[in-house]
């Protein structure tokens, strides 16, 4: 069943039943049960930051599928040149099949969707990580199972942003904690809140993370915002998800990756069996490569 919309640029243009669909496929993908082809299909991916994980992923499943994807980073294209990004959209829908990009403003990749005839996904926005939050929905399933309770611990980013509304989508009770200055939008509780979902973030990790089965943080620097490093360190005392943080549970810990190490999350905790982080890092790929099938059209 293809989805109904053309682009995915945040985890909820996609229906509850959707979502669900799609975590159905990557399962059976994942466990070679189907294997499903993109013919000769060709994504472009435009990168204004790094990426491993996103690249990667994307790269190896395209292959994975039996199509091509071709990497467009800052100093490849035109667009980091001064071509208007609408113009970009518009040349490069008329070549690929299908547009992957990783962006700084959210509006950027609103323009992209509108001017390229051709699907597009968000690679990771300022706002948004949608396809950082397929991974993490399957890597649910696939451990605790979506009766799980997660708490969301640190930076209320793009990643965190994605998740919360995703795991409305799926029924998964989430908490929030983060510095009352570094808050998600209130609009991601009202875009849960259409799920049935009434989160109530809190400023108090200990609180949040009492009871949950899994602990999800992320960096508190993202990419663009080095230069706020100091006030954000001091912000995120208290934050850090470290075996204080949770003695007396047995939560595992999930974090998108790339982690800072002694910063949002300890050396030992990632390196201990509490961490779910391998299986989400490879999930992108399993996840995306539904996706991809379901949005590009696969046979
Ligand atoms: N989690 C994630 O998107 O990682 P990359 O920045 O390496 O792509
Ligand atoms: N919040 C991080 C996620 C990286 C995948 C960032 O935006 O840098």
């Amino acid at each position: 069943m293809p989805l109904a919309t053309d682009d995915f640029l945040d985890i909820d243009d996609v229906t509850p039943a959707e979502l669900d669909a799609l975590l159905d496929r990557a399962a059976a993908m994942k466990a070679g049960e189907t294997d499903p082809r993109l013919g000769d299909a060709t994504l472009g991916m435009i990168f204004e930051k790094p990426s491993t994980r996103t690249r990667v992923s994307f790269e190896t499943g395209m292959t994975r599928l039996g199509g091509h994807a071709m990497f467009l980073g800052p100093d490849d294209i035109q667009l980091g040149h001064g071509e208007p990004l609408r113009d970009t959209a518009r040349v490069l829908g008329r070549y690929v099949d299908g547009v992957m990009a990783r962006l700084f403003d959210h509006g950027d990749v609103e323009v992209l969707a509108e001017y390229a005839d051709c699907p597009v996904i968000n690679g990771l926005t300022d706002e948004a990580h949608p396809c950082q939050t397929l991974a993490d929905l399957l890597t649910i399933r696939e451990t605790v199972g979506e009766d799980a309770t997660v708490a969301w611990v640190g930076d209320g980013n793009n990643v965190g942003q994605s998740f919360v509304v995703g795991a409305a989508m799926a029924g998964i009770d989430v908490r929030v904690a983060t510095p009352a200055e570094y808050g998600m939008d209130p609009h991601v509780f009202d875009r849960a809140a259409e799920f049935g979902a009434d989160v109530d973030p809190t400023t108090d990790p200990e609180a949040a993370v009492d009871g949950a089965d899994i602990v999800y943080t992320d960096v508190w620097i993202s990419m663009g915002q080095e230069d706020q490093r100091a006030e954000k360190l001091a912000a995120f005392e208290g934050f850090q998800v470290n075996q204080e943080l949770l003695a007396g549970t047995d939560a595992t810990v999930m974090h998108c990756l790339p982690a800072h190490r002694g910063e949002e999350v300890t050396d030992d905790v990632l390196e201990s069996d509490r961490a779910l982080v391998w299986d989400q890092a490879e999930n992108r790929m399993h996840a995306q490569n539904a996706l991809l099938v379901e949005l590009l059209g696969g046979e």
